[in-house]
């Protein structure tokens, strides 16, 4: 019985996605109660593993190549704090044209439009003020490609009706709020054979791509574990109060228990292990949150007693904890806490049987990699053929010469090919614009996108997940397998040239 005849059983309603994402989409700010629904939809007694046959027509999408485009038209959906600076970018991006953008707000459409057209003379169409605008944008412009920078609710809904007008989809993080909306948008991908990815810019990190290729290279041995987290202090959202992300994404932190943004962590540690990709795959979680007390101190220090953050119960601990067991018995710490002061983190740790990768600061150790290889050319550079033994291992490698020492022999491929142009061009460290040069360049030569459909439902799945296993005491929760055991067949992202 798949997820939705579940819901239906355990709810007693046909909890329909267009139902509840549908009311959300008509409505400007859906408020606490859209993310009461999806908390609900979230902790509702069903089995998470249950997989549905594969419909027939539809094919599986991992490794799936769409026919070469010349020049990608795309649209975007969503000018605020993500969306608008981001637009920028396909700017510099060849092989590409911005036709259309759409928001609510037509300040925002204005201000995207006038600077494509001041940059290439050529002014996108416009679309704004009503929340269904983008679809009259689908149908009347029908871009190659559908770019979705828009609060949570609406992801999945937008990139559904996205593909089944025809065009490939491109949604911020996370995919979807629920695992119904997560098969929902695999299913539709499957059926309509176009892209749907989840655009996780910080797999295009320096440093994150930096340990991939070292993984690939097997400087660390077999993998084991990692560590992957959203540590990010980010309260002062709650001063956008009628629009700008503060405005929507507080109220789930009041409503839903678990780890609400765990993509940014997770993302790049997937693909270091090849997760549903061939080698391994998702199998349980288990999640713990800490008290929820940091939101409802800072609205009582910074708001008056009658405002609305204030008329909330925050629910979510400050701080999730989630534990991944993936099918070979490999383990990824998954942290998130956007309240807590205390500086930024991603974790981004890799463990492997020779040697440990992290960051924040950016460190290394390991038998193959240790301060000795590294200062003795002649027992060769870090991570080169030769194999220390002298213990190197116990201390970290790091610091700025050994960041220097460690770009110089192991920066990705792709990061030498676009670091400088995506310095240039900013967007978190350049990471933005190397991923959206890739989607530009994958559409225009007919490759798999860098990352899936699967490994957005999957990354996105903690979310719902976590929720689940908060509210029952920590309870094992199994991932879906949105591949219907097809992530064998898939091989792993390589160290893309
Ligand atoms: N990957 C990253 O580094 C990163 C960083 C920030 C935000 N994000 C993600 O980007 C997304 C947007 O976040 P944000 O901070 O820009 O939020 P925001 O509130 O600033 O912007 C969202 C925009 O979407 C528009 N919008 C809402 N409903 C719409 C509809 N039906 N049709 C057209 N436009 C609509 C709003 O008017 C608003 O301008 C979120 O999913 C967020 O998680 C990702």
């Amino acid at each position: 019985m798949d997820i939705r005849h579940q819901l239906k059983k355990a709810t007693g309603v046909v909890v329909s996605c267009t139902m509840v994402f549908g009311g959300i989409l008509q409505a400007q700010d859906p408020g606490p109660a859209g993310a009461e629904a999806v908390h609900a939809k979230n902790i509702a007694s069903v089995d998470t593993a249950a997989v549905s046959p594969r419909p027939e027509g539809s094919i599986y999408m991992g490794g799936f190549r769409a026919p070469k485009i010349d020049c990608v038209r795309v649209a975007v959906i969503g000018l605020g704090e993500r969306g608008n600076p981001q637009t920028s970018h396909f700017l510099s991006i060849p092989h590409c044209e911005v036709v259309a953008v759409c928001d609510l707000h037509d300040d925002a459409t204005k201000q995207v439009a006038d600077r494509v057209e001041k940059r290439t003379g050529k002014r996108p169409a416009e679309y704004n003020k009503d929340p269904q605008a983008y679809k009259k944008m689908l149908a009347e412009v029908k871009p190659d490609a559908v770019i979705i920078n828009t609060p949570w609710e609406t992801h999945a809904q937008m990139a559904i009706d996205a593909m089944e007008a025809g065009a490939h989809a491109f949604v911020e993080v996370p995919l979807a709020l629920t695992l119904e909306d997560l098969w929902r948008v695999v299913d539709t991908a499957e059926r309509t054979q176009k892209h749907c990815m989840m655009l996780e810019n910080c797999n295009y990190g320096r440093n994150e791509l930096m340990f991939l290729n070292m993984v690939r290279q097997g400087l660390i041995g077999e993998l084991l574990h990692g560590e992957a987290a959203y540590i990010h202090e980010l309260r002062m959202q709650m001063f956008s109060e009628n629009r700008g992300c503060g405005s929507w994404r507080t109220n789930h932190y009041a409503a839903r228990n678990g780890n609400l943004y765990p993509t940014h962590g997770l993302g790049p540690v997937a693909q270091y292990m090849s997760l549903a990709r061939g080698e391994d795959s998702f199998d349980r979680i288990v999640s713990f949150g800490s008290p929820a007390i940091g939101r409802a101190a800072y609205a009582k220090k910074h708001f008056p007693a009658d405002h609305k953050w204030n008329k909330l119960q925050f629910k979510c601990g400050d701080m999730s904890n989630s534990i991944i067991k993936t099918k070979l018995g490999r383990t990824i710490l998954v942290q998130w806490d956007e309240t807590s002061p205390r500086p930024y983190d991603r974790k981004n740790l890799i463990q492997g049987t020779a040697g440990t990768l992290a960051d924040y600061p950016l460190r290394v150790a390991g038998e193959r990699i240790s301060p000795g290889a590294a200062d003795s050319p002649e027992k060769g550079q870090p991570g080169g053929a030769e194999i220390t033994s002298e213990g190197g291992y116990h201390e970290w490698y790091e610091g700025e010469e050994a960041e220097s020492k460690l770009y110089a022999m192991y920066d990705h491929p792709l990061y030498k090919r676009l670091g400088e142009e995506a310095r240039k061009n900013g967007g978190h460290g350049g990471m933005d614009y190397i991923m959206l040069y890739r989607v530009i360049e994958c559409l225009h030569n007919g490759e798999p996108m860098d990352q899936n459909v699967y490994e957005g439902a999957f990354w996105s799945a903690v979310g719902p997940l976590s929720e689940k296993s908060v509210n029952e005491g920590g309870a094992p929760q199994v991932f879906p397998d949105f591949t219907r055991g097809d992530w064998k067949k898939t091989s792993p992202l390589p160290v893309i040239q």
